[in-house]
């Protein structure tokens, strides 16, 4: 027992749970993503993008289909944004359990991506093989072309797809993901990019342009977790008895805001909803004031001064306001009760850093509760049944 204690805060490296260990090595996930595929010395002629892709997946592409469950299904709407922006293909992303028993009429020239950061998901699986059958045996533009991002390439999910995107986060003990989802985003900004690079649909130095930001990344995060710490904790001191959570966000960080409350439900068991900021009008403003508040994901870009507006709304309703935005922004710190400041960066780049605090947040609600953090109450790492 006690050898087995001693082994696991060694494991822990000093943290008191898994989890917030994972959430502090998220800056080494992304250096291991950027450093695998993206390429430094780039030759005339090459692509900064390295993903060992074959063309055939690629060529004529219509349409993708992006399938997966929980937090991979968030990573998934984020890579949707970054498809559908970069490289200008239609993309839809489904729950994989829903896609099994309604599969979509079948379109010709169609990239199905499975996002299982385990590769065990019975869902996801099945929802695959049930495209690679429907598929078998149809002409040539209709047939399955499989490709799957995953965190353990050894996994099921390797062994049913020939063409894999290995998230390199290493092994995740914390049933919440935090380092694979940040490390499924690295993949789709890989894929979205690599995709953009062959059809031409951005400039090859814009996608430099973006590649050079991204590699700012893990120093922002680091920043990031190095202020958030003792904020999320104090917040987490006035919010661990909370009993509902509104979180808000537009465009490519309405993710985020669900996963934002999704990780809360998750490890603090406080009923929390992730809602399009511009939805936030058509119901759950009638669940506001004093008891709830409203965390607002608002960072520059096309939809900035639409979520300032739409927290303004959660205000006049006397939610107490949480902001996640960028540092000294003198009109964000007089609209926001509490500022869970991150670093200005390029909008498409965002939604890794601002997922890092409600991470945060998170787990020190949750902390401050006493739960087990890291073996929540009837959650599973894998679900490997239906
Ligand atoms: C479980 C886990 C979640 C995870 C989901 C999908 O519900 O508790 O953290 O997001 O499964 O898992 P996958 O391995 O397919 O990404």
């Amino acid at each position: 027992r006690l050898l087995n204690f001693t082994s696991t805060m060694v494991e822990k490296q000093g943290f008191k749970h898994f989890m917030l260990k994972e959430i502090h090595e998220q800056p080494g996930v992304v250096r291991a993503n950027l450093e695998a595929y993206f390429r430094n010395d780039v030759n005339p002629g090459e692509s900064p993008i390295n993903l060992g892709l074959p063309t055939e997946l690629y060529n004529d592409l219509e349409q993708i289909h992006i399938l997966a469950c929980g937090t991979s299904w968030h990573a998934a709407l984020i890579g949707k944004y970054l498809i559908e922006q970069l490289a200008g293909i239609s993309t839809q992303v489904h729950y994989a359990s829903e896609y099994r028993y309604a599969p979509p009429p079948l379109t010709a020239n169609t990239l199905i991506i499975g996002v299982t950061q385990s590769g065990e998901t019975a869902d996801t699986l099945a929802a695959l093989a049930m495209e690679k059958e429907r598929r078998q045996g149809k002409e040539p533009k209709y047939q399955a072309r499989l490709l799957g991002i995953t965190n353990r390439p050894e996994s099921s999910l390797g062994h049913m797809v020939p063409h894999i995107i290995s998230t390199l986060a290493g092994i995740e003990i914390g049933v919440a993901a935090t380092k694979t989802f940040v490390a499924q985003l690295m993949a789709f900004y890989a894929l979205a990019l690599d995709l953009a690079d062959r059809r031409q649909t951005v400039a090859p130095e814009k996608i430099a342009e973006i590649i050079n930001s991204l590699r700012q990344i893990p120093k922002e995060i680091e920043a990031t977790l190095e202020s958030q710490e003792r904020l999320t904790e104090q917040l987490a001191h006035e919010f661990a008895e909370t009993q509902d959570f509104i979180f808000l966000g537009r465009g490519i960080n309405f993710p985020i805001a669900l996963e934002g409350a999704l990780k809360l439900k998750e490890i603090s068991y406080i009923h929390a909803e992730g809602y399009p900021a511009g939805e936030m009008k058509h119901g759950p403003i009638a669940l506001l004031d004093a008891k709830v508040p409203v965390v607002a994901i608002a960072v520059p870009g096309t939809v900035y001064e639409k979520v300032i507006s739409n927290a303004q709304e959660a205000k006049a309703r006397d939610s107490r306001l949480i902001g996640v935005t960028p540092v000294n922004d003198g009109e964000a710190a007089e609209i926001f009760n509490d500022l869970l400041p991150v670093s200005h960066v390029d909008e498409l780049l965002s939604p890794i850093l601002a997922v890092v605090p409600l991470q945060l947040l998170a787990y020190h609600i949750a902390a401050r509760r006493g739960l087990d953090v890291d073996q929540p109450r009837n959650l599973a790492k894998s679900v490997t049944v239906e």
